[in-house]
């Protein structure tokens, strides 16, 4: 088996920013409100034409262009994501067909916030045996599109972009450490999209409500840090990496009480761990993604440090992974 690490990591967020006190417009909230038990600001909103995959194009042409990958060489094209422009054709082949990445194979995967763990898990290992040279693993969400936009429990927690990353084989004891993936399935009416319950060819029905999103907070909230706190320490002893040598933690952006919580569980200082939640809101599957190219962006990781990233989400699934740099 090859060692595989990131060799190119981009992201996409779109233009429009709603902020807290815009929302105060819209449902019964305060900024005060969503400040304090959440941690946000503001959100990024995608454009009434800007579809998931537009965001996944956007955020995979970053990464290649930062690269300097030739988008031709890509063998395998893997999008996470839970708010797809349609039940198909997948995003990935949308994303195959905007960057012509003709010899490419390209699949969806579905796994709520921990979307990007799961899709980049998955395609290293189609990297580490060999089978392809490379891979594109997206992370993009259009998750307005299932916010029912009166409901003042969920409206304010999220918000859209997409993450990118290209894996290769990486030479030495460097790439990707270890990984993790985890489900709960039992927990899956905690958090879901719902919709409408109709027989196919009911005439009576003219329309249909809209899926949107349901979920009981309080209990994901003591689920997520426990799950995530768990899947840390599983992949930094499968790593054989201790606490004290990691240099930063990049966790999903679901709450920062939640991440506040994880580090106190997990005795690492808080500011190791990298938050970006403030101006994003939960991105889904993409929060992580986009957090992971911040924060090398932005030099809170550097060649030779040990990362953790670690997500948790609806399913309930969760996973982590430890990455030297
Ligand atoms: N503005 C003002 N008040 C609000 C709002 C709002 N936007 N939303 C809820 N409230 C009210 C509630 O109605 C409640 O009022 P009451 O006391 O009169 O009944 C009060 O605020 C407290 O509500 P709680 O639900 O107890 O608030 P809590 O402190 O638990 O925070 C939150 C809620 C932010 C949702 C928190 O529970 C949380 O973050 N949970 C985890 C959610 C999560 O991680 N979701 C993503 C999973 S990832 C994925 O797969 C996409």
């Amino acid at each position: 088996m090859k060692n595989v690490g990131i060799k190119a990591i981009g992201q996409y967020v779109p233009k429009k920013v709603v902020t807290n006190h815009m929302l105060e417009k819209m449902v019964e909230t305060s900024d005060d409100w969503i400040t304090t038990r959440t941690g946000i600001k503001e959100r990024r909103i995608a454009g009434k034409h800007e579809r998931a995959s537009d965001l996944a194009i956007h955020a995979a042409r970053d990464a290649l262009k930062k690269g300097e990958i030739d988008p031709h060489t890509i063998e395998l094209i893997v999008v996470a994501t839970i708010s797809p422009d349609s039940n198909f054709p997948s995003v990935a082949c949308l994303v195959q067909k905007a960057i012509g990445a003709r010899q490419a194979a390209a699949f969806d995967v579905s796994a709520a916030c921990s979307g990007f763990l799961y899709a980049l898990t998955t395609a290293k290992q189609f990297v580490a045996t060999g089978m392809y040279k490379n891979a594109l693993v997206i992370a993009a969400e259009r998750f307005s599109q299932i916010i029912d936009w009166n409901d003042r429990d969920t409206c304010v927690l999220f918000g859209d972009g997409a993450g990118a990353c290209v894996i290769a084989p990486v030479l030495g004891n460097h790439g990707i450490l270890s990984e993790y993936l985890h489900a709960q399935g039992h927990h899956s009416d905690i958090m879901s999209v719902i919709v409408e319950d109709l027989p196919p060819l009911d005439q009576e029905a003219k329309t249909m409500n809209r899926p949107y999103v349901e979920m009981r907070g309080q209990e994901l909230f003591k689920i997520a840090v426990n799950s995530m706190a768990e899947a840390v320490d599983i992949v930094l002893k499968k790593a054989k990496v201790k606490k004290e040598e990691v240099a930063c933690v990049v966790p999903h952006q679901a709450n920062d009480r939640i991440i506040t919580a994880v580090a106190r569980k997990l005795s690492i200082p808080k500011d190791k761990f990298f938050i970006n939640i403030h101006r994003y809101g939960n991105m889904s599957a993409a929060s992580i993604a986009v957090a992971l190219n911040e924060a090398v962006d932005h030099k809170h990781i550097r060649k030779g440090d040990n990362v953790v990233l670690v997500t948790f989400g609806a399913g309930l699934v969760s996973a982590a992974s430890v990455v030297r740099w």
